[in-house]
């Protein structure tokens, strides 16, 4: 947990509470935290699975790298200090998300055990999901759908995940989805059917 700034007085316990809104809402919040390599599949199944989510009735919110780096993180690069600073930012919104009762998919690269520990102690350890996306760097280099692998081999883009910029397997995901043998709709239900038990309200 951070330490509260000096001079800084939080109200936290005075706002109406998060039980209160997932009340409201029919539903229990939690954080999916999708992490993988560029290309792995992560904004695709993230879509896939909020569409599934929408239509099952649960409102929700899709926090993506591309998008949030697009807004917000602007100002953030590709070194290990702003990939960090970027992972905080995200897990500070997130939590806002999941304290309105919102079921928050988050979907960034999120490179490192350490960055996914940071994320999950701001999150909370019972809110965060850890659901790794797994393809193998050759199939995600082989999809190059923004054709920024291409750009990393020819050394046009610098500090790359995969390439020049390490990407930490996670060890203990609550969840893995390896999208070289599995549909885009087959890992979003995969998705949907491991959360679903843990937002239905009872
Ligand atoms: S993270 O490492 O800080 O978690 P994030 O998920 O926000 O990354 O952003 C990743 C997206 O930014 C990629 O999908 C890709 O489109 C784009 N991108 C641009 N430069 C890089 C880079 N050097 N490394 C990885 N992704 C990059």
């Amino acid at each position: 947990m951070n330490k509260t700034p000096e001079n800084i007085y939080p109200i936290f316990d005075r706002l109406l509470q998060r039980t209160a809104k997932e009340k409201l809402l029919g539903q229990k919040a939690k954080a999916l935290w999708l992490t993988g390599l560029s290309g792995s599949g992560k904004s695709t199944i993230a879509q896939k699975l909020e569409a599934i989510l929408y239509k099952e009735g649960f409102k929700t919110q899709v926090l993506d790298g591309d998008n949030i780096r697009s807004g917000l993180n602007n100002n953030l690069s590709f070194t290990v200090e702003d990939r960090k600073e970027n992972v905080r930012r995200i897990a500070e919104v997130s939590k806002l998300f999941v304290d309105c009762g919102i079921v928050t998919i988050n979907c960034f690269i999120s490179p490192t055990e350490e960055i996914r520990d940071f994320a999950k102690s701001i999150i909370g350890e019972d809110d965060f999901l850890e659901v790794f996306i797994n393809a193998p760097l050759s199939v995600c280099e082989d999809r190059d759908v923004k054709g920024l692998y291409k750009k990393a081999r020819s050394g046009a883009l610098k500090n790359f995940t995969g390439i020049d910029s390490p990407y930490e397997a996670p060890q203990n995901p609550a969840l893995e989805i390896k999208t070289d043998n599995l549909t885009v709709d087959e890992s979003a239900q995969i998705i949907f059917d491991f959360i679903l038990p843990l937002i239905k309200y009872s």
